[in-house]
């Protein structure tokens, strides 16, 4: 019964199209199951091609209206059409011009790819392989043309109509209730980057003046009734403008920039020229639906977006294997912008946590893919956490290997000599390359060889010689296709602290070349020996985690416990903690339910305790701290035979060990943490709720019961989401007695808003508890519950499968079950979303032989379906594979 696998792109098989598309006229006429678009193309033969060989537009679930080559009907005879592709033969060498019509229903379109309507609004979604969805078209990314895009509908329906770049005009329809207007981009775009919004949408409007001195509208658009919870956006987007051309060198490049919030989209947004499309939760805020972490996140993607418009739209990709070119680099580029807009340190490791949670264990698992991928099936099963957080890092490396100076050279360089041009990653590292005069063949290797690479440094002080000399071997595991892989360049970050816990100096490195403090690690093995060292030293390695790697020394817990009270560098007080802490977890979960209580080694309860109480640290900081390792961080880091239920028992010990260990001093700092100020968001602000909501989950754990009502308390005083939000977690999480009550009023005060209750299902199918696959089940019923919207659907099954080690994992496999019929049955609707779902199985082969049977058998049931997707067939059988 199984469907086929198509065959596969490979990145060997890129060719350069044989016509080029200079302009794009569009006029579409929107109505909501009946739109008609009329897309006349301006086609030449590229100058390379074969005089005969037909022009192959793509499609996909399209409908011919007419066609007609330079005003003329074409015959039947001189083209095919499918729903997934054009074909015509005979064509001058050009320019020829191309009229195209074709009729969509938008409130048919349930994979938000391509022109959907979302609560009654028009709006596209192009990238990766949309466009096709809209008009037959060259739908790949190096074929660059300039757009003008009419838009007509009902006026009583959609006042607003939105296109890419600047307004051209607008007007009535005469004799008709509909109106239009027409949009002009002139910067040569790929077709991924066309959108359009239409529909009756509230706006906020402010201004920026470039520091080119160019005027810029800029406008957000959002349903009536959230004019007001757009603030922050407006203010994270000037900021971003501001930080671009400071840091940079970019300035802005339309008159206009238009940012829209949709509440139903697959992503998180998208940076269609001049008119950034926005899954609405990355745009509202207000103190009373939004945590602090949400936050954060709209600064974070508001930014992202923002930034593309050099960094993939200027200068975009040639073919989709080279999306980590604008996806990695403009990771990059938010995580610097954050990091100046808030701790430098605090979003280092928060950003190092998250590469670790999701980027580590997709790279240890079936799905494991390099940055930059030779081969795929499908496209959108390649936003990944490499793609982006890797791809990030490998950036950030590039920047460490050649020191900011140069990293800016290369930058510069880059910008100048692509801007107009769909590009490669070769053509990105041969600007840095040429602009430092390094050698960047083995750096390369990054974008090539999937498998996180594990380093083993050794550490050898000789006090005779006063010489340190480090012993350090690294290895890239084998991975999907991938097996015996050469040695990479890895920039080590190395300081030596000295006994009294000050910095140590020492005389020349030999073994490997240096550069400041890094230290270019390029052979399997190598031995660096730092000179004139006076004193017994304890090494700092891997400095603000420089490279994205799983370091594994010889460090014992005096020394990490040193390190994590003394070091300079506070990304590796933040790691050396979380060792120990990790140390202590895998320990009590291979001890087994029985070793009860955990014993923790005092000197490890002191150091919690002493980051805890030191008030010269940022809370912010003292809160990553406190935060034990997650139940899928600390499966990671076993890598085998994974019990997640063994897991979480020891976890769960551990954290109400340490309540009850420290329960005085946990409250005193908890108090001290209280705001009396009225909410505001910055991060100083946003650091004292963190550590404050950490000790709150620490305190509603402790033996004895003895915080509950404090829990409770801090529920219902709250005056904002994130300390609501927290409490209300720790209840249910805990069974707290009136976590029930909280849950219903949690429900009466947001039932209206749509993300509020987002985390209201999350909180649910979070909780680690036997009961919880059934309230999921139940919960699906609930009336704000849609399995339509992409929001809803991660709130409530995306956080059962990927936030709920415990659960999602039954040992029964009813877990696996629920998940994979839910995403068979999304499917039918929203392939996309279906497949990033399943990626809760990368992990599957890492479980104990149990659990891992009852995954294998619920995977091989869904490969036996018929019908599935190909988004969902490639998730599948790589998981298999
Ligand atoms: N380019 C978008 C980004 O900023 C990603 C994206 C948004 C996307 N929507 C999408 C990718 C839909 C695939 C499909 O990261
Ligand atoms: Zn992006």
């Amino acid at each position: 019964m199984r469907t086929e696998t198509p065959a596969p792109v490979r990145l060997e098989d890129y060719s350069p199209p044989s016509f080029r598309i200079d302009t794009v006229d569009l006029d579409i006429r929107l109505a909501p199951r009946a739109t008609r678009v009329a897309a006349r193309l301006t086609i030449r033969r590229a100058g390379d091609a074969p005089a005969d060989a037909p022009l192959i537009l793509d499609g996909d679930e399209l409908t011919l209206v007419s066609l007609a080559l330079d005003g003329q009907v074409l015959a039947a005879d001189r083209y095919r059409a499918t729903p997934s592709r054009l074909e015509i033969d005979k064509l001058p060498d050009g320019p020829f011009r191309l009229d195209i019509e074709t009729r969509l229903d938008p409130d048919a379109n349930t994979k938000l790819m391509g022109l959907y309507r979302s609560n009654g609004t028009y709006c596209t979604q192009c990238e990766a392989e949309g466009f096709r969805r809209i008009t037959y078209f060259l739908d790949r990314p190096d074929c660059l043309a300039v757009y003008t895009t009419r838009i007509e509908a009902r006026a009583s329906e959609a006042p607003l109509l939105l296109g890419n770049g600047n307004p051209v005009e607008q007007g009535e329809v005469p004799g008709t209730d509909r109106h239009y207007a027409i949009w002009h981009d002139p910067h040569p775009k790929p077709s991924y980057l066309f959108a359009l919004v239409a529909g009756d949408l509230a706006c906020v409007s402010d201004r920026f003046t470039t520091a080119e001195g160019r005027d810029v509208a800029l406008n957000i658009y959002v349903e009536h009734g959230n004019e007001n919870h757009c603030g922050w956006a407006m203010d994270s987007l000037k900021r971003s403008m501001r930080w671009d051309e400071e840091t940079f060198g970019r300035c802005y490049d339309l008159d206009v920039f238009n940012i829209v919030a949709v509440s139903d989209f697959n992503m998180g947004a998208m940076e269609n020229k001049g008119l950034n499309i926005f899954n609405d939760k990355y745009v509202l805020a207000d103190p009373d639906t939004a945590t602090d972490q949400d936050y954060a996140g709209i600064e974070a993607v508001i930014a992202h977006e923002y930034f593309h418009n050099w960094t993939g739209n200027r200068i975009t990709c040639r073919d989709w294997f080279q999306l980590c070119l604008k996806e990695g680099l403009t990771v990059f580029r938010d995580q610097e912008f954050s990091a100046d807009m808030r701790s430098r340190a605090v979003k280092r490791i928060s950003d190092v946590r998250l590469l670790k949670s999701h980027q580590f264990p997709e790279d240890a698992g079936p799905l494991a893919h390099p940055v930059r991928p030779r081969l795929y099936h499908e496209i959108n099963n390649f936003y990944t956490a490499t793609v982006y957080e890797k791809g990030a890092e490998v950036v950030r490396m590039l920047k460490t290997v050649l020191g900011a100076a140069d990293f800016r050279k290369g930058m510069d360089l880059f910008f100048e000599r692509h801007d107009g041009e769909a590009t490669t990653i070769e053509a990105f590292l041969a600007c840095f390359a040429e602009a430092s005069g390094r050698d960047l063949n083995q750096f390369a290797l990054w974008y090539e060889q999937a498998g996180t690479p594990s380093l083993r440094i050794d550490s050898d002080y000789d006090a005779n010689e006063q010489r340190l000399t480090l012993t350090v071997v690294q290895h890239t595991p084998p991975t999907p296709k991938q097996s015996d892989k050469p040695a990479l360049h890895i920039p080590v970050r190395i300081g030596l602290v000295g006994p009294t816990g000050a910095k140590l100096s020492h005389g020349a490195v030999t073994g490997a070349q240096t550069t400041g403090d890094v230290v270019h690690i390029t052979a399997p093995k190598q031995k660096v020996i730092f000179h004139d060292v006076a004193d017994r030293p304890v090494p700092s390695l891997l400095r603000g985690f420089s490279a994205p790697v799983t370091l594994k020394s010889d460090l014992g817990d005096t020394d990490l416990l040193f390190l994590a009270a003394n070091d300079a560098d506070a990304f590796n007080r933040w790691e050396a903690l979380q060792t120990v802490v990790f140390k202590t977890l895998i320990a009590q979960t291979f001890a087994g339910p029985r070793q009860q209580p955990l014993e923790i080694d005092p000197r490890l309860t002191a150091a919690i305790e002493a980051t805890m109480t030191d008030d010269t640290l940022e809370p912010a900081f003292r809160a990553l701290c406190l935060q034990l390792p997650g139940e899928a961080d600390i499966a990671r880091e076993i890598g085998s035979n994974v019990d997640p239920e063994a897991i979480h028992l020891a976890r769960s010990q551990m954290r109400a060990g340490l309540a009850t260990a420290l329960a005085p001093s946990i409250k005193r700092i908890y108090d001290g943490m209280r705001e009396t100020a009225p909410y505001a968001p910055d991060a100083a602000a946003a650091g004292r709720r963190a550590l404050k909501n950490v000790l709150l989950d620490y305190l509603g754990h402790a033996h004895g019961g003895e915080y509950d009502a404090l829990v409770r308390q801090q529920f219902d005083a709250a005056d904002n989401m994130t300390d609501r939000l927290a409490a209300l977690t720790v209840l249910v999480h805990a069974r707290l007695p009136g976590y029930e009550d909280a849950l219903s009023a949690f429900a009466d005060r947001h039932a209206r808003t749509p993300l509020a209750m987002d985390k209201w299902f999350m909180v649910q199918a979070t909780a680690p508890r036997e009961e919880t696959l059934a309230a999921v089940k139940t919960l699906t019923a609930h009336p704000g519950f849609s399995a339509a919207n992409p929001n809803r659907v991660r709130a409530l099954i995306g956080a059962f499968a990927s936030g709920n080690q415990s659960q999602f994992n039954r040992a029964d496999g009813a877990g696996f079950d629920f998940i994979a019929d839910f995403a068979l049955d999304l499917d039918t609707r929203n392939p996309q979303a279906a497949a990033r779902l399943l990626s809760a199985f990368r992990s599957w082969r890492a479980l104990e032989p149990g659990r891992r049977a009852r995954a294998r058998a619920t995977l091989e049931r869904m490969a036996q379906a018929s019908d599935l997707s190909p988004d969902v067939r490639d998730i599948v059988d790589r998981c298999l594979q």
